[in-house]
């Protein structure tokens, strides 16, 4: 067990209490609704992390990249949605290598015919089955068909060999746009309902559909919760972020990430100096307005811009901060922070009780 004072800085951590809090009360709002969770793993790519989650009822995990996914089979994970489309050769024969030497245990996400094709003929070819996701474009306009051509596409993807369709996916990241909590969780029922109606439309034309897939940390309220939907996705949950507090899917004391920093220098008064900037904290600013990240437990000081390894404060706290000082920040988005980072301390009240690695970076 290290002091906090005692780590090397900048370190990330991560507050024990507040993560098996997060893990258990999404877990608990899921089970409660009979829906199934099935978290991104891009937050926290930290098997210590992903195995509470698991034993907390979580189903398996959605994944972004090959890295996480060849990451966590390797872990044993049986159940893996790479929500992302398998696109040029090295994805393909990945996914279709995957799926051979793992005997299945992985689902991908597709939206058009052109990208289906080479994975079918890899498919074919090697002799296996790919199962994968339609995935719908429910407002966030990024992936996805349009709903009213997903009878069309899922059956130009369907009539393809070596593939089979499982269901449909929407990520309503679009649902972050809206300050406003109440019409925020409007539109994440909204996108609920319209993916239902996809996954209706789908069983009508003669699909099985089993799996009806919502995903965000600020629907996570509420589209899964919508009749028809199976699973939900919520990633950015397990440590939640300063972008979340603000859009009130958490409130700041449910913020399990921060950076521990130190002030390097007061030559400016009001303006310290931390040792912690952009390759500390990310620079996704989301939602942020301007701050680099939010400090915990230091009113009056803002975190206003970051060179690389240089963060600015301004500091009009009561008793202003001196070098030396340690601050704890919390980043605008989590995952993007992990992203920065090789290991993370897991911390308990004021000790570093464990170092986890943090596993399948770029
Ligand atoms: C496809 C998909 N599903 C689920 C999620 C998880 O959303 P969040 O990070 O809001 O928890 C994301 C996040 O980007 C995503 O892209």
């Amino acid at each position: 067990m290290i002091p906090l004072a005692a780590l090397p800085t900048p370190a990330l951590l991560v507050d024990l209490d507040r993560l098996e809090r997060n893990i258990n009360a999404m877990a608990g709002a899921f089970a409660a609704a009979g829906v199934a969770l099935r978290p991104h793993i891009k937050t926290s790519k930290c098997w210590e992390v992903a195995r509470r989650q698991l034993a907390a009822g979580a189903t398996g995990f959605t994944c972004s990249t090959a890295a996480e996914v060849a990451w966590l089979q390797g872990r044993g994970v049986a159940d893996l949605l790479w929500a992302h489309i398998p696109i040029g050769p090295r994805k393909v024969a990945f996914v279709v290598d995957a799926i051979a030497q793992h005997g299945g245990g992985l689902t991908v996400s597709l939206d058009s015919v052109e990208a289906a094709r080479p994975l079918s003929a890899a498919a074919t070819a090697a002799g296996v089955t790919v199962p994968f996701v339609l995935e719908v474009d429910t407002g966030h306009a990024r992936l996805g068909v349009q709903p009213p051509e997903a009878v069309a596409t899922a059956t130009a993807i369907a009539a393809l060999p070596g593939l089979r369709l499982r269901g449909v996916l929407t990520h309503e990241g679009h649902v972050s746009a809206l300050a406003d909590r109440t019409a925020l969780e409007r539109a994440g029922a909204a996108a609920g309902t319209l993916l239902v109606g996809v996954a209706d439309a789908l069983r009508s034309a003669g699909f099985p559909v089993e799996m009806v897939s919502v995903g965000s940390t600020p629907g996570a309220t509420s589209a899964p919760f919508v009749a028809g939907v199976t699973e939900g996705r919520p990633g950015t949950y397990v440590y939640f972020d300063a972008n979340q507090t603000r859009l009130g899917s958490c409130t700041p004391d449910q913020c399990a990430q921060t950076v521990l920093a130190r002030v390097a220098s007061v030559q400016r008064p009001g303006r310290p100096i931390i040792d912690a900037g952009v390759k500390a904290m990310s620079s996704d600013a989301i939602a942020a307005a301007g701050a680099v990240g939010v400090l915990l437990n230091r009113p009056g000081v803002t975190f206003t811009e970051a060179n690389e390894e240089h963060g600015f404060l301004h500091d009009t706290g009561a008793v202003p901060l001196v070098v030396g000082d340690l601050v704890r920040l919390v980043p605008n988005h989590a995952c993007g922070t992990t992203n920065m980072w090789s290991h993370l301390y897991a911390v308990r009240g004021a000790l570093a009780v464990e170092r986890w690695e943090i596993s399948a970076r770029y």
